[in-house]
């Protein structure tokens, strides 16, 4: 039985919807955080996962470069941005603190988007808000941990987000993609270990959980690569 259509179709209506207004929207809201919503990732993240000077980092699903930003104010980081829709990869780029991110556009979730990386190219693998709306969660999770070297890191930051969450043209995919309406924080780790993650840590993230912002609220799973 056909449950859902293909993932070309879906890949093809994310790129249809992500276009330049909806781009324009995204980073005018969910996309923007203040100084002091940053403070609060960081002080989430820094509980959980520690990045070194120098590390490789890669951001999949980038968007307008939300994450890529917070992460740009830790020290001496090399960050990669990965993201397929074009008016999203746009306004990341047209960004000044953000010159010196790398980006390349794609998706992450097949077999075939395995060639965007070298094995063992990262040392972490992070996301914010992407893991909701993959179409294939496993495979993805296959190239994170081919393109993480022994030992890297994986921190998928996520919403608790219900059926309701899904409106307007995104709501015709909440049937579609597998992770779209987690209300528990379980579904993404129990995945990641059967991906061949060991999970180091599951958490809500209280700081930016407190922020006036935050509607909905955020986790953060942290998993490693077996060194
Ligand atoms: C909700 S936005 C989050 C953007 C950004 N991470 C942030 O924190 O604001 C999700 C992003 O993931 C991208 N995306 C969707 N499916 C993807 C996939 N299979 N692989 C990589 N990126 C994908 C979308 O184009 C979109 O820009």
């Amino acid at each position: 039985m056909a449950w859902r259509g293909s993932q070309a179709d879906s890949r093809n209506r994310y790129l249809t919807k992500f276009d330049a207004a909806e781009a324009d929207r995204y980073d005018g809201s969910v996309g923007h955080l203040s100084r002091e919503d940053e403070d609060a990732y960081l002080s989430d993240l820094g509980r959980v996962a520690q990045f070194r000077e120098g590390a490789a980092v890669l951001d999949v699903g980038a968007g307008t470069g939300t994450l890529c930003r917070i992460l740009s104010r830790l020290r001496g980081l090399s960050i990669t941005a990965l993201e397929p829709a074009p008016a999203m990869l746009a306004k990341l780029t047209s960004k000044a603190e953000l010159q010196r991110v790398t980006t390349v556009e794609g998706f992450c979730d097949t077999a075939g988007d395995r060639h965007h990386f070298d094995a063992a190219q990262f040392d972490a693998i992070v996301s914010r808000q992407l893991v909701n709306g993959l179409f294939d969660p496993l495979t993805a999770f296959g190239n994170w941990h081919h393109w993480l070297s022994p030992g890297g890191v994986v921190v998928v930051i996520e919403g608790l987000y219900g059926r309701s969450a899904w409106t307007g043209i995104w709501q015709e995919e909440v049937d579609v993609l597998p992770l779209s309406a987690c209300q528990g924080t379980a579904t993404v780790p129990y995945l990641l270990e059967v991906a061949g993650f060991r999970v180091e840590a599951v958490q809500l993230m209280d700081a930016v959980n407190r922020r006036p912002c935050t509607r909905t609220p955020r986790y953060v799973v942290v998993a490693r690569k077996q060194a």
